[in-house]
C-alpha cells in the first residue's frame, strides 16, 4: 500500500544514507529533493545567470526539464537530457544552491514536481528540508534528523573526500544562510519524530525508523 516517509534535517545529519537504506528496506522509491535544487542551480550557473538575480533564476527554473530516477540503489538526475549527478555535488553548485533555493518561484515549481513524483510512486522515502511541513504534510511518518555540528562535518567530509575544517566552515555558512532568511526551508513538523544521530550507526537509525512504521 501507499507509504510516504518524510525525512528532514540539516546537511550531515545522515539524511541521504538513512533515506536510501530505508527506501530499500521498505521496497519503496527514493526522492532526494536537495538534488533537484542542486540541478536547477547547475542550470543557472551553466546559463551564466547570477544566482542572486531572482528573476533570471526563476526564468531558468521554468525552462529546464528535470528527469529524476527514484531507484534507491541508483538515484539519478538529469537536466535537459544531461546527467548532472557528479557536477551537482561540486563546490560551485554547493556555493550557489542556497541563493537559488531561496527564490519562491523555484520552490513552487519544485514542490509541485515533488508532489507529482510522490503521488506516482505511492511508496516513497522523501528527503529534504520542507518535506514534512510543505511537500508532504500528510506523510505516514515524519522524521527530523539532527546531529552535532562536529558529527555533521565529519560525515560530510568523508562523503566528499574534502577537508573536515573546510567542510565545517561550509556547513556553518549554509546553516547561517538558510536559517537567517525569512524563508528558511528547514522546518521541523510538529508531528515529526526527532532523532539525534550523533552516536548512532546507520543500521541503528534505519531499524528505529522501521520499528516506528511497524508500531
Ligand atoms: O545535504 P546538503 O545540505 O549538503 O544538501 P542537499 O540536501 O543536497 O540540499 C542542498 C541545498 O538545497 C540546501 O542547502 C537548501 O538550500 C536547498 N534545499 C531546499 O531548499 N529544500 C529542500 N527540500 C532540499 C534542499
Amino acid at each position: 500500500g501507499r507509504c510516504v516517509v518524510a525525512v528532514d534535517g540539516p546537511s550531515g545529519s545522515g539524511k541521504s544514507t538513512v533515506s536510501r537504506r530505508l527506501a530499500t528496506a521498505l521496497d519503496a522509491q527514493y526522492l532526494d529533493t536537495g538534488a533537484m535544487y542542486r540541478a536547477v542551480t547547475w542550470a543557472v550557473l551553466q546559463s551564466g545567470v547570477e544566482p542572486h538575480d531572482s528573476d533570471a533564476v526563476a526564468k531558468v527554473a521554468g525552462e529546464v526539464q528535470l528527469e529524476i530516477g527514484t531507484d534507491p540503489s541508483a538515484p539519478h538526475i538529469s537536466v535537459d537530457g544531461t546527467a548532472v549527478d557528479g557536477p551537482i555535488r561540486g563546490p560551485e553548485v554547493t556555493g550557489a544552491v542556497s541563493a537559488v533555493a531561496a527564490v519562491p518561484w523555484v520552490r513552487q515549481l519544485l514542490v509541485a514536481q515533488q508532489r507529482k513524483l510522490i503521488a506516482e510512486a505511492g511508496r516513497m522515502v522523501v528527503e529534504g528540508r520542507d518535506i514534512g511541513t510543505v511537500v508532504a504534510p500528510d506523510a505516514d511518518l515524519k522524521v527530523y534528523l539532527t546531529a552535532s555540528a562536529d558529527a555533521r562535518a565529519r560525515r560530510r567530509s568523508a562523503e566528499d573526500a574534502t577537508d573536515v575544517a573546510a567542510t565545517a566552515a561550509d556547513l556553518h555558512r549554509r546553516d547561517q544562510l538558510d536559517s537567517t532568511r525569512a524563508t528558511d526551508p528547514l522546518q521541523q513538523a510538529d508531528d515529526a519524530v526527532v532523532l539525534d544521530t550523533t552516536g548512532l550507526g546507520i543500521d541503528e537509525v534505519v531499524s528505529r525508523l522501521r520499528a516506528l512504521l511497524d508500531g
